[in-house]
């Protein structure tokens, strides 16, 4: 992962770049970074704020083999992946809030977008765009972000090498794909869940179905969120957000 390498000064989103790769063949790993983003894309159709010079914003080629069901498991395998290279990089204790956000004290500096190519019921592709907030400053974000975000730089008292953390990201990342393609989702999933900053958490979720509210159990074999309700059952989630009330 990584060694097929573009970096650009400034594109639309990463993702839309890597995506015309992958459409014309690009290897599984080719990795496209930017230094400025456009029209960056965060989950559920929302803008993510890519300004120039501090973050990281990269997109990478996947060619998982294997169902349909794989993608929402890489999508957690990816967080685990990038809290494991933020750790080690910057000394930073992100935490992984369900699916795939990167806390730390309880404040975003990461955020991870997987979308799948699907022809004939199978996944052609996937692009796997990551979005760290290393070294971005408060005056970097728009006001009305300031008090739900963070950063690498801001939570370790340095700035970070961004070169050596998209490294480790792809060091990560490289290794937790070989492990799931040798032993499946299982080992994963555990590493998921010690990472994880909602187990056992009071927590809301909006979906398709409104809004429900319940504890974070565990995590499902398929990579689903299970929900304990108000009467005791345990449900799944598929998708959506959560809100994770404090506690
Ligand atoms: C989210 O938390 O909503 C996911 C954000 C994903 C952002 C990254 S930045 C690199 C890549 N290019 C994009 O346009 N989005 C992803």
């Amino acid at each position: 992962f990584g060694r097929h390498l573009t970096v650009l000064a400034k594109t639309d989103s990463t993702q839309t770049e890597a995506e015309k790769r992958a459409r014309e063949g690009a290897p599984e790993g080719t990795l496209v970074v930017a230094e400025e983003q456009m029209s960056g894309r965060g989950r559920q159709g929302r803008v993510w704020h890519s300004p120039p010079g501090r973050g990281v914003w990269m997109s990478a080629v996947l060619r998982p083999e294997g169902p349909l069901t794989a993608v929402p498991q890489l999508t957690l395998l990816a967080a685990v992946a990038v809290c494991r290279a933020i750790r080690t990089v910057s000394g930073v204790e992100a935490g992984i809030k369900w699916p795939n956000d990167l806390l730390a004290d309880g404040r975003k500096l990461c955020g991870i977008l997987l979308e799948a190519v699907i022809e004939d019921g199978r996944v052609r592709h996937c692009i796997m765009g990551i979005g760290i907030d290393a070294n971005l400053e408060e005056s970097d974000y728009p006001e009305e972000l300031r008090d739900k975000v963070t950063s690498l730089r801001r939570e370790s008292g340095a700035e970070v090498d961004r070169s050596a953390l998209i490294a480790a990201v792809m060091n990560e990342f490289e290794a937790l794909y070989a492990l799931y393609a040798e032993s499946g989702f299982d080992p994963i999933r555990s590493l998921w869940e010690s990472l994880s900053v909602t187990l056992g958490r009071e927590i809301s979720v909006r979906d398709a179905r409104g809004e429900r509210r319940g504890i974070a159990h565990s995590l499902g074999t398929q990579g689903e969120l299970m929900m304990q309700t108000e009467n005791g059952a345990v449900v799944p989630v598929y998708s959506g957000d959560i809100e994770l009330y404090p506690g």
